[in-house]
């Protein structure tokens, strides 16, 4: 069901969406791109995003790494200095919350930038990794940013093998602990909260339908619609993280709190 954007039904199917989070079991959420995008961080889809920019394959594949290293850690740095400088928004904020409030079980992000965890979030799969780490491609081992040379591309281990920043690139497979982790918390959860993602990209894209046909309800916040929109979400807010999910918790702590 599409709601509308006029204030009044938000408001009510936010209150709807507060009920069921108020009553549900374990509740999950799934973020992309689109939650950071208001704290600097551009998306990597739509107009402004990342891949408009750079074609994914030619910097974002673990092939055209290995083939270039020098020229992918380029397009890096300039997503890594937006990465390091960005601050938790409200939207990350209202997902700690609601994590406190003991109606959140855990955030799967597809995001490499740290913002839940900044924000005070405890649970947090990080479904494609994490631009904090760095790893060794010869000797296998985490790097500390301390240990290498970021002005010489690109950077290398004290081995001399080039370094990566731990995160998953086109062709490379997702973390197995990550895997296992978010689909058991897919296939387990009442409700799923789906914020910022296009759900393009497999298999972060299969957890929605996953929760789904596992009986969940899917509440999906996105600027725009996305191929979960019509036939998966059940509820779907065409507005920003940080306009729904503040009002969202607020909401939710208002019934937690009547029920004192
Ligand atoms: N609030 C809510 N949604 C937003 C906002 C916002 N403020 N700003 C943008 N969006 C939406 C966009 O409309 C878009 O549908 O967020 C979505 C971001 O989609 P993508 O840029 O495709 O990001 P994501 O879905 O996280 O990409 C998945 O693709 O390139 C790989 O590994 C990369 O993790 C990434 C994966």
């Amino acid at each position: 069901m599409v709601y509308s954007m006029n204030a009044p039904q938000t408001q009510s199917q936010i209150e709807a969406v507060a009920r069921l989070l108020a009553q549900a079991g374990q509740v999950v959420a799934l973020t992309g791109a689109g939650i950071s995008v208001e704290s600097g961080i551009p998306a990597f889809r739509g107009s402004q995003g990342l891949w408009e920019k750079y074609d994914p394959m030619e910097f974002a594949s673990i092939e055209a790494f290995i083939a270039d290293p020098q020229r992918v850690w380029g397009m890096l740095l300039e997503l890594d200095h937006l990465v390091r400088s960005a601050r938790p928004n409200p939207a990350h904020e209202a997902l700690a919350r609601l994590e406190r409030a003991g109606r959140l079980s855990g955030v799967v992000t597809q995001n490499i930038d740290g913002l839940h965890q900044a924000a005070g979030s405890r649970f947090v799969v990080e479904f494609h990794g994490s631009g904090r780490r760095l790893v060794c491609l010869s000797c296998g081992r985490q790097v500390r940013r301390g240990e290498v040379l970021m002005e010489v591309l690109p950077p290398r281990c004290p081995c001399g093998g080039v370094v990566k920043p731990d995160v998953v690139f086109f062709g490379e497979p997702i973390p197995e602990r990550e895997a296992m982790t978010a689909f058991a918390m897919a296939s387990s959860c009442q409700v799923m909260l789906v914020v910022g993602t296009s759900a393009v990209v497999a298999p972060a894209s299969h957890l929605p339908v996953l929760a789904k046909q596992a009986g969940a309800k899917v509440v999906e916040i996105n600027l725009e619609p996305t191929g979960l929109s019509r036939h998966v979400s059940d509820y779907v807010f065409h507005e920003s993280a940080s306009a729904v999910l503040p009002r969202l918790a607020q909401a939710v702590e208002d019934l937690l709190g009547g029920q004192d």
